[in-house]
């Protein structure tokens, strides 16, 4: 009976192509991949749909870290990070993200999560309380989306790059705690959200500004900086592979909330070690570096 619901699901979407295949990687992350498709046949495909943009997964630096964070940690990282799966290492990394946003913002704090998903998640549940109100842009990535569905918050959605619609929610609204929550990259189409109107929004209507920003700009760093909205009233999620940077108000790992950080396994040890204190992406070489990866892709392909 139970198989029968979903056998009939199944049924449906397949009758609107709408099933699922995962497609298997045959060798490792990088511009041409060996991939095996559907039919079974394995072919060399350009690879423009990863998340490898700066093409550091085969850099032979970072292999070398990995290596050498494995033979001091081994594998896993023992229990989430409120439980014992902090390590030094782990603290160093979110240290030297927090310096690099000191710039805008003096007292900035980092802080890491496995994946941007958990902390979209994260970010998004622990403000989104009782007493917030979220207005979220239409186009967000799913894991804001989610983080919405999963807030106590009362939540808006508001027209793609519509600034209008946003404003009249904003003036309509009752709410204590007001949260602006958008992508500053759109992942599906690549257009970028109005950041300074968004900015001057939030400061009129004293809400605070949630930017997801897994994209790199054009400095290297991120799009906020770019954009010059970097600035104190706003929590900056970024860098897709996992380590997060917050304001330091944000108390994610302070008060109750946040439950990604405490019910789910960090990234291992030696993998943040290896890739992230030890490896060049630390400083600011290591930026410059991955420019130069970007542009090395862009010829190499
Ligand atoms: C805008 C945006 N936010 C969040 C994520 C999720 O990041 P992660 O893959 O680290 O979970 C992605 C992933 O593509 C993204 O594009």
């Amino acid at each position: 009976m139970l198989l029968d619901h979903l056998s009939a699901k199944l049924r449906t979407l397949e009758a609107q192509s709408l099933t699922r295949f995962l497609r298997q990687a045959e060798s490792g992350t990088a511009p041409r991949q060996q991939v095996r498709g559907a039919d079974g046949r394995t072919r060399e495909l350009l690879m423009f749909c990863s998340n490898d943009y700066l093409g550091l997964a085969a850099e032979p630096a970072l292999r070398a870290a990995l290596i050498e964070g494995a033979q001091i940690y081994g594998g896993g990282s023992g229990a989430s990070p409120l439980i014992s799966g902090h390590s030094r290492a782990h603290e160093q990394v979110a240290e030297t993200l927090g310096r690099w946003l000191t710039p805008h913002i003096p007292e900035a704090r980092a802080l890491g999560f496995c994946t941007g998903y958990m902390a979209n998640l994260a970010v998004v549940t622990a403000l989104g309380d009782e007493e917030a109100e979220i207005f979220s842009e239409a186009w967000n990535h799913a894991s804001l989306i989610d983080g919405t569905r999963l807030a106590r918050a009362q939540v808006k959605r508001y027209a793609h790059g519509d600034v209008a619609a946003l404003r009249e929610l904003l003036t309509a609204s009752t709410a204590k705690v007001k949260l602006i929550v958008t992508d500053a990259v759109f992942s599906m189409d690549g257009d970028l959200a109005p950041l300074p109107a968004l900015l001057a929004l939030a400061e009129e209507f004293d809400a605070w500004l949630i930017v997801d920003d897994a994209r790199y700009g054009i400095t290297g760093f991120c799009i906020a900086e770019e954009v010059m909205v970097l600035d104190d009233g706003e929590i900056r999620i970024d860098l897709s592979a996992g380590l997060d940077a917050v304001r330091v108000d944000a108390t994610l790992d302070r008060g109750p909330d946040g439950e990604s950080i405490a019910f789910s396994g960090t990234i291992p040890v030696s993998l943040t070690d290896g890739i992230l204190y030890r490896g060049p992406i630390t400083d600011a070489d290591g930026i410059e570096h991955e420019i130069d990866l970007v542009l090395g892709y862009g010829v190499g392909c």
